[in-house]
């Protein structure tokens, strides 16, 4: 019992060196300050968190399949990441999901309700 506290004794020991160690090494600009606040994250809005979860594997970076395929079909005449499209409607969004396309699978409602189908082609085709 006796050896085990001072084994853990030893091993906090070792920890806050390490810490202060790290701590080191990171520039005062980037150190948190502990009187003030953790900085605000940066807020999502609600059909920005449907789109998160169900479509950015595939759309969200230059990489990902969904957007390679765009990339192809349209020979880079429109942007490949479909966030930064500005001509899509949301009926055509809403059969695309619906549906799918080429290698795009469907979503059922009880994965996209029909409300947060709205809500995503609203938030991929804002404008229409
Ligand atoms: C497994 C990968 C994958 C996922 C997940 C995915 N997509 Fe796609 N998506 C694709 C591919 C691939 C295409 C291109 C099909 C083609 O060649 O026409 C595509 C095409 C589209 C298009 C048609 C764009 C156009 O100009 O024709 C829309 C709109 C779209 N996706 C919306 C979504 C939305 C919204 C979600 C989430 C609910 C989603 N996709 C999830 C792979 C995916």
């Amino acid at each position: 019992m006796k050896g085990f506290r001072l084994r853990r004794g030893r091993a906090v020991a070792v920890c806050a060196v390490l810490a202060v160690a790290l701590g080191g090494c990171s520039p005062l600009w980037q150190r948190p300050s502990p009187n003030s606040a953790p900085p605000a994250a940066p807020t999502r809005s609600a059909s920005g968190k449907i789109f998160d979860k169900w479509c950015s594997d595939c759309h969200s970076t230059a990489e990902g399949p969904g957007s390679l395929a765009l990339q192809r079909k349209y020979r880079g005449n429109l942007p490949a990441i479909l966030e930064q499209r500005s001509d899509l409607r949301p009926d055509y969004v809403k059969l695309v999901v619906r549906h799918g396309i080429s290698f795009m699978p469907s979503f059922r409602k009880t994965e996209i309700s029909d409300a947060d189908l709205a809500l995503l082609a609203a938030y991929l085709a804002p404008s229409q």
